[in-house]
C-alpha cells in the first residue's frame, strides 16, 4: 500500500503551470493533492497551513514565484523585475516566522538580478532551474542533518519530538525526523514520542501519521505529558525542527517547544534543534528580534472539534511559535555539522564551512 511518504510534499507541474501540494489540513483522514496556480492560491495555501513547515514553505514559494514570473509577458527587464518584486513581497507576507520563505524568494530574486542582461525567456528558464535546485538541495540537506543527528543517539533510544518537522514539512526525510528514518533503515529501533501539538495538532495528524505509516515505533502523547515521559526515563533526546535560529542560538519553533526544552533541562535530556542553514538567520541577533506569528482565535476554540470547546467571545492568545533560549539547547544540527555553545561562534563557523565547500 502507498504510504504518505511515497507522495511528494511539494512538486512542480510545469506543463500545467501549477505547484502541487498535499493538502495537509485533510491529513490523516484524506490524502488529496491540490494544484495551486494563482498567487492568491499559493498565499492562501501557505497561510492556511495546507502546506507548512519551514523548508516546504520555502520550496512552495520558489516554485510559486517561478510560475508567476513565467506568466509575465513583457520583454523589458525593468517592467519584469518590478512585477517580480510585487509578487515576491506578496508571497513573503503569507507567514512571518519561518525564514526559509524569504530566503528562498531572495535566492530567486538574485537569479533575476544576476542575469538582467539576458533575454527574459532565459531568465525564466534560470528561475525554474533555481527553484528545482532549492528542492533538491533540501533533500540533500535533510539527509546530512539525519546523519549528524544519528551520531548523537544510540540504538533503542527514546526520542521526543514536537510539531511536525518530518517529510511533510520538507521534501524528503524531514529535519527532526531524518535521524529517525535513517536509524530505522539501519535497525536502530528508536521509541519515538510525538507531542500532539495544540492547537493545530501537527504532531498527531502529521508526525504520528508519517512515522506510524513508516513502521516506526511511535507513541502519541498530549503536550502536557512530556514531563511524565521524561521523568519516567523514557526519553534520551529531544529532536525538533525550527523556523528561525538567531545568531546567538535562540530558536523559534512551534509553540510549546520552549516548554519541552525547559522540562528536558530539568530531567537532563539533551535538546537538539535540527536546522538547515537556510533556517539560520545570522541577521537576527537574538530571539527577541524574531517576529512571532499570531493566529486566529478559532484555531484554539474550535478548529478540529465538532463543537466549540470554549465560551463564545472568550479572549484567546494564539502565538504560532515560541522562542527557546539558547542555553536550553544542547546542539544545533545542521547539514555542516553540530553547532554547540557559544552559538555566536559555532554558527559562524558552520557558515564559513558552507562557504568553503561551495
Ligand atoms: O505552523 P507550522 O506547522 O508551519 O510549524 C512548523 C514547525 O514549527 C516546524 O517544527 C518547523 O517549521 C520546522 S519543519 C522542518
Amino acid at each position: 500500500m502507498k504510504s504518505i511518504r511515497d507522495y511528494e510534499t511539494v512538486a512542480l507541474d510545469d506543463a500545467n503551470d501549477a505547484v502541487v501540494i498535499i493538502d495537509q489540513t485533510l491529513l490523516p483522514g484524506k490524502t488529496e493533492l491540490i494544484s495551486l496556480k494563482t498567487g492568491e492560491e499559493i498565499w492562501n495555501a501557505i497561510y492556511l497551513l495546507k502546506v507548512r513547515g519551514a523548508p516546504a514553505i520555502g520550496v512552495t514559494a520558489a516554485f510559486g514565484i517561478y510560475l508567476l514570473a513565467k506568466r509575465m509577458e513583457t520583454k523589458d527587464f525593468d517592467v519584469f523585475y518590478r512585477e517580480f518584486q510585487k509578487q515576491k513581497a506578496y508571497l513573503d507576507s503569507s507567514r512571518p516566522t519561518a525564514v526559509n520563505l524569504s530566503w528562498a524568494l531572495r535566492r530567486m530574486e538574485r537569479v533575476c538580478l544576476e542575469n538582467r542582461e539576458k533575454p527574459i525567456a532565459e531568465i525564466k528558464a534560470l528561475l525554474k532551474k533555481e527553484a528545482v535546485e532549492i528542492k533538491e538541495e533540501d533533500i540533500r540537506v535533510c539527509k546530512a542533518i539525519g546523519e549528524y543527528g544519528l551520531g548523537l543517539v544510540k540504538p533503542g533510544d527514546g526520542i521526543l519530538t514536537h510539531c511536525n518537522a518530518g517529510q511533510l514539512a520538507a521534501c524528503k526525510y524531514g529535519t527532526a525526523t531524518a535521524p529517525i528514518y535513517l536509524g530505522e533503515e539501519r535497525g536502530y529501533h528508536f521509541r519515538v514520542f510525538a507531542d500532539e501539538t495544540r492547537p493545530l495538532l501537527q504532531g498527531a495528524r502529521l508526525t504520528a501519521y508519517e512515522l506510524f505509516s513508516s513502521g516506526v515505533d511511535v507513541t502519541l502523547i498530549c503536550d502536557n505529558m512530556s514531563g511524565t515521559v521524561m521523568r519516567n526515563g523514557w526519553v534520551n533526546a529531544v529532536f525538533v525542527g525550527c523556523d528561525r535560529v538567531a545568531a546567538n542560538g535562540d530558536t523559534a519553533n512551534k509553540i510549546g517547544t520552549s516548554v519541552v526544552a525547559a522540562v528536558a533541562k530539568r530531567y537532563n535530556v539533551p535538546v537538539y534543534i535540527c536546522a538547515p542553514t537556510a533556517t539560520i538567520d545570522l541577521g537576527t541577533p537574538t530571539g527577541a528580534e524574531i517576529t512571532i506569528e499570531q493566529r486566529p482565535a478559532h484555531e484554539v476554540t474550535q478548529m478540529w472539534y465538532r463543537e466549540p470547546m470554549a465560551p463564545e467571545g472568550v479572549k484567546v492568545f494564539n502565538p504560532a511559535f515560541d522562542v527557546t533560549d539558547h542555553d536550553l539547547i544542547a546542539g544545533i544540527v545542521t547539514e555542516y555539522g553540530v553547532a554547540r555553545e557559544p552559538y555566536t561562534e559555532s554558527l559562524r563557523e558552520i557558515f564559513n564551512r558552507k562557504e568553503k565547500e561551495h
